[in-house]
This record gives C-alpha cells, structure tokens and sequence, in this order.
C-alpha cells in the first residue's frame, strides 16, 4: 500500500508543558524519514499520535488518505492493524510464542488463516536472514536478531506506514548497521513510508531525510 502522510497543526500538552504547538509534516510515499532531538523533546509521544495510541489536543494526521483524527479506538485498532507497522527499541516480541508465530501475529489478527499467514511469515523471515529460526522461542535468540524479527513483524502485512522509536538503541553497533539495513531495505521494496526516531547519526543516514524536533516543531537538520 502507498500514500503520504500528512500531519498539521499538531499540538499537545503533557504535564502542564506544551510539548508540540502546530506541529507539520508531510511525508511523500515511500518516504524514510529519521527524527533526531533531545532527549523528552517528545519523539515517541510523536510516534504515538500518529498511530493513534495517544490523542492529540489538536491537529490532524491522515495517512494514505485515511484522517485518523475521529475515529473511535475500535476504527483505530483496525487500521493499526492493516496499515501500521511499529518497532520498538525493546523489540516487544511476544516470549510465550515461536519466532515464527511472532511474526504471523499481524496476519493472524488481520483474518489470514493459520497455514498461509505462517507461509508468509517464514518468507518474510527469510527476507532477514532468520527463516532457520522461525521454530526458536525468542529466548534463545540474540538481541540483534530479536530486532529482526520485529522488523519481518513489523512488515509481514505490508503495512502503508512503519514508525520505529530507537530501533537500534539497545544494539552493538555492528548490529545496529545490520539491523538498520534489513529496515531500510524491506521498507523500500514494500514502498512503505518509514519514520524513524534515533539517537544516532550514523543510524540517520539510512533515511532519505533527516529532521530536529525541537522546540515544539520539527526543522530540517
Ligand atoms: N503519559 C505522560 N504523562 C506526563 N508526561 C509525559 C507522559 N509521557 C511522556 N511525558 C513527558 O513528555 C515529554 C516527552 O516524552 P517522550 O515523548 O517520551 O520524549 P522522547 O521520546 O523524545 O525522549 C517528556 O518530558 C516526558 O516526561
Ligand atoms: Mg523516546
């Protein structure tokens, strides 16, 4: 699925402090774009409004021309699940479930029955260098690969947007280039739309742009 992301007038307050005042951004389809800011500047606050999870006190944000702002958490919860792919810097792969069934999960919830969503699962794996380890428990896994596993998660239901909040901050940063190029790479051949926050500007550099939250907004770095 391809569209743009269109966020406007974004404006929040957390704790009495106006974290983001008329907040913009537009992102082509297809687009990778990293966010760099200190730390508390509201990067995954960001994250979470444009997924839906928390609410803005203004503004609205559309994706591939679906405006999110509106809908009630049954509507939002459906369109997470079909077009939102989300990686977290503690990875949040489900322990109790095999690789493989981590990664079917989207499709399962999205409908697909049990033998072609774990089909897809292990060809999405592969696509991470991990289909041997589609039976593994995430325990016997290595953080970097863990990281893999959430990005074939991620991507498994060719979602229309990936939002990724320090994806490689708790990785070794041979890992950390690894992981970072598996993302980069399946983002642009789905021709997804990745927004990425990091710390790191070599991690950055895997984005077509860069941008600084700060002071409320976002500015070209
Ligand atoms: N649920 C919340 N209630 C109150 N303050 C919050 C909440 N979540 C985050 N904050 C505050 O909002 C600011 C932005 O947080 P966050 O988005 O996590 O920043 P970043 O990811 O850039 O470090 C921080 O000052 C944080 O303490
Ligand atoms: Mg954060």
């Amino acid at each position: 699925m391809t569209g743009q992301l269109e966020v406007a007038g974004l404006t929040k307050r957390l704790a009495g402090r106006e974290l983001f005042a008329g907040l913009t951004l537009t992102m082509a389809a297809g687009e990778f774009v990293a966010v760099m800011g200190e730390s508390g500047t509201g990067k995954s606050t960001l994250l979470n409004l444009i997924a839906g999870l928390e609410a803005p006190d203004a503004g609205q944000i559309t994706v591939a021309g679906q405006v999110l702002n509106g809908l009630d958490d049954q509507a939002l919860t459906l369109w997470r699940r079909r077009a939102l792919g989300f990686v977290f810097q503690s990875f949040h792969i489900l322990p109790h479930l095999s690789v493989g069934d981590n990664v079917a999960l989207p499709l399962r919830l999205n409908g697909q029955g049990t033998l072609a969503a774990s089909a897809i699962a292990l060809e999405m794996l592969g696509r991470v260098g991990l289909a041997a380890r589609a039976a593994s428990m995430p325990t016997e896994l290595s953080g970097g690969e863990m990281q893999r596993v959430a990005i074939a998660r991620a991507l498994v239901h060719r979602p229309t947007l990936v939002l990724a909040d320090e994806p490689t901050g708790n990785l070794d940063p041979d890992n950390a280039t690894r992981v970072l190029a598996f993302l980069a790479e399946q983002v642009r051949e789905q021709g997804a739309m990745c927004l990425m926050v990091t710390h790191s500007h070599q991690a950055a550099t895997v984005a077509d742009r860069v941008l600084r939250l700060a002071n409320g907004g976002l500015h070209a770095a």
